[in-house]
């Protein structure tokens, strides 16, 4: 049976990754090689993502990890049917590593590349995973997205809302920074969640009851450093029960926010017969009191909740090979030379 192979290339922020990824001619995906290197630990001390140290840590990691990608799948450059790579958005002189490596196998060993928006990889994960289908909505919580997006087609996505402000992965990060939880901030605060009671400390639920379905995140961080500052000196009790009315604030905002999504998926009628589909990705979506109440609307809501592996949740670069493929597929024309690429997409 004919497979079609891709090489895929990430680098837009803090992970370098190269993955071997191949489609059958039914549209069926298979992971051959998936190599993840993050540099969580080179931006640790500083407490988020530095752009000069992450920009020199993927051009020393680039070549290691194409090669080692190639090597667990037992194939070389010519073996493949074509190269893709993350083009956007992200941070420049990560994106430029990855592309100029792509293009320049792409060029001498003549095959087509595609120029990847990150984006269009993690919205179509949920197909080589669970064989998503078209359209179907979801739901982009990362450190640097938080977006619900309509996913229409390959290359057909209209955007219902998207924060006008922070990141929710970001208003994690931050929160743990100003409790002194360290980075990144997401599990950290999780864990502290974990043993503190919601209810002590009342914070805002930014945007809800609001008809757009638009995010925002920033007023909640400022009432959680308020709340810090009125309990000053802050116990560890103190951190636990600010940790956990943030993260119910940020789930109760998100299930307002994401039933209107559901709603309005609903009454546009876009399923047709099929049952609709819910479908998470990004850092975010690895809190479980996130995905339990994602889990419970959608069960109410009569949604199949599709959260891929966390591995394939996060960056990597399986997500964009399976872009590659799944445009090549579609029709696309593979990008030129001159593509080039671009911070903001
Ligand atoms: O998708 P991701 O790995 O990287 C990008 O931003 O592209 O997401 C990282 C973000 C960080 O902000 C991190 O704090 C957050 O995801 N995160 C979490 C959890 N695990 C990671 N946020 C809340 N709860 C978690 N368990
Ligand atoms: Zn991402």
């Amino acid at each position: 049976k004919k497979q079609t192979r891709f090489l895929g290339i990430e680098s837009s922020c803090d992970e370098t990754a190269a993955a071997i990824v191949a489609m059958d001619g039914d549209g069926r995906g298979e992971i051959i090689a998936d190599l993840v290197l993050s540099q969580l630990e080179e931006h640790a001390a500083f407490g988020g993502v530095v752009p000069e140290i992450a920009a020199r840590a993927h051009v020393e990691a680039m070549d290691g990890l194409i090669a080692g990608a190639l090597q667990e799948a037992e194939i070389g450059f010519g073996d493949l049917d074509g190269i893709a790579a993350t083009i956007g958005p992200g941070l420049i002189g990560g994106l430029i590593t990855g592309a100029m490596s792509g293009k320049a196998i792409a060029y001498a060993a003549d095959k087509p590349f595609y120029g990847i928006n990150h984006l269009e990889g993690h919205a179509l994960t949920a197909r080589l995973t669970d064989g998503v289908a078209f359209p179907f909505l979801m739901l982009l919580v990362s450190g640097g997205h938080t977006q619900i997006v309509l996913v229409k087609g390959v290359g057909e996505y209209e955007r219902w809302g998207s924060t006008i402000d922070d990141a929710l992965g970001e208003a994690f990060d931050k929160t743990a920074k100003l409790l002194g939880l360290g980075y990144p901030g997401g599990p950290a605060v999780e864990r502290a969640a974990a043993e503190g009671d919601p209810k002590r400390i009342r914070l805002p639920r930014p945007m809800k009851g609001e008809d757009r379905l638009d995010f925002s995140f920033s007023g909640l961080k400022t009432a959680v450093r308020q709340s810090a500052q009125a309990l000053a000196p802050v116990s560890e009790q103190d951190i636990a029960d600010i940790c956990a009315a943030f993260q119910l604030a940020v789930t109760d905002t998100l299930e307002d926010r994401i039933a209107r999504a559901l709603q309005r998926f609903r009454a546009e009628g876009l399923a047709g017969d099929n049952q609709p589909a819910l479908v998470a990705a990004g850092g975010v979506a690895a809190n479980g009191a996130i995905r339990a109440m994602l889990t419970g609307l959608c069960a109410k809501e009569g949604f199949a909740f599709v959260a891929p592996p966390l591995r394939l949740c996060t960056d990597n670069a399986v997500m964009i090979a399976w872009a590659g493929l799944e445009r090549r597929r579609a029709g696309f024309d593979p990008d030129g030379m001159e593509i080039s690429v671009r911070s903001r997409f």
